[in-house]
């Protein structure tokens, strides 16, 4: 069987790296995947770091398409993924998340009947002003087979009709809702000794463990709205002053672009925060591990917190993780000052629990093996 992972931002390498690992050890004889770069993240820390790191294949296509808005960006992968699935026959496609890079995979290649296999299905904020839900909805609508990593994500594709429909895809088949777990525990559970051998950032930064906080931003509706990210540098500057503790805080280019534009800058007067670059999976796995908490406005970062059993305070008005925020081992505090003050007093003054909740570490081979029998 031959296969196609399309892959575009950050998180999408990071996750494909659990199931081209399946591939190359239990799956070789029987699926051959090529991947397919569309280049919406580009700079080296965002992209290639995680190719060396991770032991992902190289790419044998990279559209190269770039920074756009979401129509232009969306189009040029479209046209650039739908040329290569015409040139070449491929038995279907995997595309993960809710990013335009998903978004592009999914309309080009169910137009041409490649079958699509979306990882990271019915995963719902069901806020629709959110770019990556208009995304993850239209590529579960296309998909032959939706891998949910939750119950969540299951009941929410169920709640939408997905058992019960009556649609049919290429031979006729009825599409499929998969529970597999999340390839994301399977990669922090291989990576993470890995990572303690091969990272240097504790000693770079000098850190100690538990004695700091990691803090990301890069959603569109906080880093594009002036008082929303002016209120979370305040809160965590306010924070860091309080507690006497540091915040380390890896900036997206995204957020890093605005920041350099906006005059005013509560994180210079904070000696205590310390921004560094986009950080490798290594790094970053490092510093998750270590922190005393984390606090974030990614869904990945949110479940690694979980993983490696850190508190989490969710820089965002609502998360697709709710698991999490059920049990009370992370908060949604927004972008408001009061809440993310009163919800890191909570996190970091009281105990947290961490059940087992995103499978065994064997969704990658789950995966494969469902398209397999498909
Ligand atoms: C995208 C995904 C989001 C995911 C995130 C992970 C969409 C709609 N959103 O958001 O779901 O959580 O990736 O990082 O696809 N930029 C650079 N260099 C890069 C990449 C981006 O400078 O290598 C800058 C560009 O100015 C670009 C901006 O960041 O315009 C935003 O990038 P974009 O790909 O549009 O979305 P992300 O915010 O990265």
């Amino acid at each position: 069987m031959k296969i196609l992972t399309i892959i575009g931002a950050r998180p999408q390498i990071i996750k494909a790296a659990a199931v081209s690992r399946a591939v190359a050890n239990l799956y070789s004889s029987r699926i051959e995947e090529k991947i397919l770069h569309t280049g919406q993240h580009y700079d080296a820390n965002m992209s290639q770091v995680f190719f060396d790191e991770l032991g992902i294949p190289q790419p044998h296509y990279n559209l190269g398409v770039g920074s756009g808005s979401h129509g232009s960006q969306t189009a040029k992968m479209i046209s650039g993924i739908e040329e290569i699935l015409i040139k070449e026959t491929f038995d279907g496609v995997i595309l993960y998340g809710d990013t335009n890079s998903t978004l592009a995979g999914a309309v080009a290649a169910s137009k041409i009947h490649v079958p699509v296999f979306h990882i990271e299905a019915g995963l719902r904020s069901f806020n629709m002003t959110m770019p990556e839900e208009i995304n993850r909805i239209v590529c579960d609508q296309l998909s032959s087979i939706c891998f949910a990593p939750t119950q969540t994500a299951v009941d929410n594709l169920r709640r939408e009709g997905f058992m019960e429909s009556p649609a049919t895809f290429l031979h006729g088949k009825k599409r499929r809702v998969c529970n597999c777990g999340d390839v994301m525990y399977d990669n922090s559970i291989y990576f993470s000794t890995l990572a303690s051998q091969h990272s240097t950032v504790m000693q770079q930064l000098n850190l100690q463990p538990g004695g700091y906080i990691l803090a990301t931003i890069h959603r569109d509706n906080n880093t594009d709205n002036p008082q929303r990210l002016q209120s979370i540098l305040r809160a965590l500057a306010d924070i860091a002053r309080q507690d006497n503790i540091r915040i380390i805080l890896p900036l997206h280019p995204r957020t890093r672009k605005i920041l350099d534009n906006t005059p005013e800058q509560p994180l210079s007067s904070c000696p205590l925060i310390t921004v560094i670059p986009p950080a490798s999976f290594f790094d970053i796995t490092m510093l998750e591990q270590n922190a005393k908490l984390i606090m974030t406005d990614s869904g990945g970062v949110q479940k690694e917190a979980f993983f490696f059993e850190k508190p989490c305070v969710i820089l965002r008005p609502e998360t697709e993780w709710v698991e999490i925020v059920n049990h009370r081992a992370g908060i949604i505090a927004d972008a408001d000052y009061n809440r993310i003050i009163e919800a890191y007093r909570q996190l970091a003054d009281h105990p947290v629990q961490f059940p087992h909740l995103f499978g065994d570490a064997h969704a990658a081979e789950k995966i494969l093996q469902t398209i397999l029998d498909y």
